[in-house]
C-alpha cells in the first residue's frame, strides 16, 4: 500500500536538504556492492534523525540496524565533540562497506561498530542513552522496544522506523506485520512516554521517555 502519495512523497522529499557528499559516495559504493539498497532509511528519514539529535542535544545515541551506514552517518553529523554512537550490525559484509566511511574524520572518534547480534549486545552495553534508533528485524521490534526503554535516559528519544511496513499492520498478513503492530500497541500502552507516529515514507514513531 502506498503510504503517501506518490507525488506528494516525491515532492516533500525534494523540499529536504539534500544528503551532505559523504552520503551520496556511501549510497553509490553500497549500490556498486549490493544487489538490493533498499535498505537504506533514505533521505527524509536520515534528515528527521540528524534534526532530532540536533534538536535534542543528544550526546550518546544506540542504533540498532546499521545496514551500510547512512542513518549512522547522518546522526553522527549532528553529534557534537565528544558524543558517541553506538551501532549494532550483524551482517560483517554490511560493515565491510561502512567501515572506510566510518573511518573518516569527524566520524573516526564517534561511531563505534558492534559486530553481532542486537538482541544480545544492547543488554550487555554499559551505560544509558540520550537516543536510540530501532531498524533492526521486525520481528523483534517488541523485544527491541522493551530492551530500549531499559537504556533510554529520561526525557530521551527512541525513534523506530518501518512502523506501518507498507500498510501491512492494517490486516497483519505475515509476521513482520504482526510483531510490528504489536509493539505499536505497547508503545500506544505504554504510561512512562509520550510518542508521535508519522506517516512518514514506511512510517516513524519518536517516542520520548517520561521518566
Ligand atoms: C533496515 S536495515 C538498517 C538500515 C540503516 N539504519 C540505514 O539507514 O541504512 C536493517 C539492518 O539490521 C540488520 N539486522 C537484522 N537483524 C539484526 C540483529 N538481530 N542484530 C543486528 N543487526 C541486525 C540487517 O542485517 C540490516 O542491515
Amino acid at each position: 500500500m502506498e503510504i503517501t502519495n506518490k507525488q506528494i512523497a516525491e515532492y516533500t522529499e525534494s523540499f529536504t536538504s539534500e544528503e551532505p557528499d559523504i552520503i551520496k559516495e556511501l549510497v553509490e559504493a553500497s549500490d556498486e556492492d549490493l544487489e538490493y539498497i533498499d535498505m537504506l532509511s533514505g533521505r527524509q528519514t536520515g534528515m528527521l534523525l540528524k534534526m532530532l539529535v540536533s534538536i535534542s542535544g543528544a550526546k550518546r545515541i544506540l542504533e540498532v540496524g546499521t545496514f551500510t551506514g547512512y542513518s549512522a552517518i547522518m546522526m553522527a553529523q549532528a553529534l557534537p565533540d565528544g558524543g558517541e554512537l553506538i551501532t549494532c550490525e550483524m551482517n560483517e559484509h554490511y560493515n565491510r562497506i561502512s567501515e572506510p566511511f566510518f573511518l573518516r574524520e569527524p566520524y573516526r572518534t564517534k561511531i563505534i561498530q558492534k559486530l553481532g547480534n542486537a538482541l544480545e549486545i544492547i543488554p550487555s552495553l554499559d551505560g544509558t542513552f540520550d537516543l536510540i534508533f530501532l531498524d533492526a528485524d521486525k520481528v523483534n521490534y517488541p523485544k527491541y522496544y522493551r530492551l530500549a526503554k531499559e537504556k533510554i535516559n529520561a526525557g530521551g528519544l527512541i525513534v523506530i522506523d518501518n512502523v506501518l511496513w507498507d500498510g501491512d499492520v492494517l490486516n497483519r498478513k505475515n509476521r513482520k506485520a504482526e510483531a510490528i503492530h504489536e509493539m505499536n500497541e505497547i508503545i500506544r500502552d505504554d504510561k512512562e512516554v509520550e510518542q508521535l507516529m508519522l506517516p512518514l515514507r514506511d512510517g516513524v514513531t519518536i517516542v520520548k521517555a517520561l521518566n
